[in-house]
């Protein structure tokens, strides 16, 4: 083992969905913590009297005074190739998708220009203490080989993968099922497993994939063992009825999916804000996660998120932010846009099961709360270290604020990207100060 290095800081994380084991058992919470890591893994976690005290001798001691240990955020839904069109004016999904997205997702045949935008994304993603994303790429396979050859150099568990799409698109962005399927299976054979990369099959969403092309997909699921796949459900009215009219033997938009067998304990449905109960109750039997992206859903106009129904049929919630969709990398202004959409729908979200969304809520929908989610000993080194007077509002507000819940409030309402001092990958810093 390499010498470990101990952090002494507030430490919080949590241990369980606040809705299933109650706001109290639902975190940890040291005001005076240490945190051991060695060989890119938790050795030690707990009050400062007592890890000191069994600290290994000679045991380096990083003291960050005022700052707050958390997680690393997990985003289960992103588009990096979106990164250079977020904020593009007017329009909702069908429309956006037509005016701004396919023409920005072209440039991506271009090798260069899709490692550029990489680079930006993940340091973009890291800036804002985000460690681990679902990702979607383009249809190109060379700007997916860009992606992963960029997150590996920095060592960040990710999982993307290619869009899969063979209609309803411009002809410069458009596959072939036996296209996609090959060059998926390709970039499978390259990069899933390979070290902390990970593989998701990627059909842009049922629209622009014909049903031989989601037998493609299907058929890679098959064929390869704990493949994710992503694609995005019901979550804009007029993309709904479209989807009843080029489908009209399935049952629904979900019935799509899961007729070409697309639903899993890997699969994450983006947005979903439109289902039906009998969709709930399918995505619940599958085990498939349910990704919240408040930002765009306000962003696109495209309807709000009502996670009381969700928890109630037991599905998978976590939050993912759909940049270029959606308007912010920040995890933590995705809360607070999240708290605005249960708001309107007379639900709270306490700051507690925000933070849960966030860290362990998604390790669990993407089943590597084994390795991710929380600071558990045994688990994968990538942490934040936050400053909650990170602005003089911060500052004032916090310093105003009693209890850790009021407090974590404030972070998740004012924080963003300032709030992160930095953002630790695998034990190693890759934003930020505090490098050791
Ligand atoms: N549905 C199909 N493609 C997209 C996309 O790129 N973004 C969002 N938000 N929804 C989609
Ligand atoms: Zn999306």
């Amino acid at each position: 083992m390499t010498q470990p290095v101990a952090y002494r800081a507030a430490i919080f994380y949590s241990l369980g969905d606040p809705a299933k084991v109650g706001l109290e058992n639902s975190f940890a919470w040291h005001e005076d913590g240490v945190l051991v890591v060695a060989d890119g893994h938790i050795q030690d976690v707990g009050p400062a009297p007592e890890v000191l005290n069994r600290l290994p001798a000679g045991t380096q001691v990083v003291e960050l005074e005022n700052r707050l240990i958390t997680p690393g955020f997990i985003d289960t839904h992103i588009h990096f190739p979106q990164t250079e069109m977020i904020a593009s004016y007017g329009d909702q999904l069908l429309d956006w998708l037509n005016n701004y997205t396919f023409p920005e997702e072209r440039k991506f045949a271009d090798p260069a220009h899709a490692a550029r935008v990489a680079k930006l994304f993940l340091d973009e993603l890291l800036r804002n203490g985000t460690t681990t994303a679902m990702v979607y790429g383009t249809v190109h396979p060379q700007a997916v080989d860009a992606f992963f050859t960029e997150s590996e150099r920095r060592n960040t568990r990710m999982i993307a993968g290619k869009v899969m799409m063979d209609r309803h698109a411009p002809e410069f962005l458009l596959d072939t099922p036996e296209s996609s399927y090959a060059d998926s299976k390709a970039l499978i054979e390259r990069w899933h497993n390979k070290g902390r990369q990970l593989y998701a099959v990627t059909p842009r969403f049922a629209p622009t994939s014909s049903p031989e092309q989601l037998d493609a997909a299907g058929r890679l699921l098959r064929e390869h063992k704990d493949l994710y796949l992503q694609t995005h459900l019901s979550e804009n009215r007029k993309e709904i009825a479209w989807v009843k009219e080029l489908f009209p033997e399935r049952s629904g938009y979900l019935d799509v999916y899961d007729h070409h067998g697309l639903l899993s304990e890997r699969s994450i449905f983006a947005h979903s804000v439109h289902l039906e109960d009998g969709e709930c109750e399918r995505l619940h039997a599958t085990g498939s996660g349910v990704s919240f992206c408040a930002t765009s859903n306000l962003f696109l106009g495209s309807g709000l998120l009502d996670l009381a129904r969700l928890e109630r049929f037991d599905v998978n919630v976590s939050l993912g932010t759909d940049v270029g969709g959606g308007t912010s990398f920040s995890l933590l202004q995705t809360m607070n846009e999240a708290y605005k959409v249960l708001q309107l729908q007379q639900q709270k979200l306490h700051p507690l099961k925000a933070f849960y969304l966030a860290t362990l809520g998604g390790a669990e929908s993407l089943r590597l709360d084994d390795k991710l989610g929380n600071l558990l000993p045994g688990k994968e080194a990538d942490f934040l270290v936050l400053d909650l007077n990170a602005t003089a509002l911060m500052h004032a507000r916090t310093q105003n604020a009693q209890t850790l819940y009021e407090k974590l409030f404030v972070l998740m309402m004012l924080g963003d990207d300032r709030a992160i001092e930095s953002t630790f990958v695998y034990g190693k810093c890759q934003h930020g100060k505090n490098g050791v």
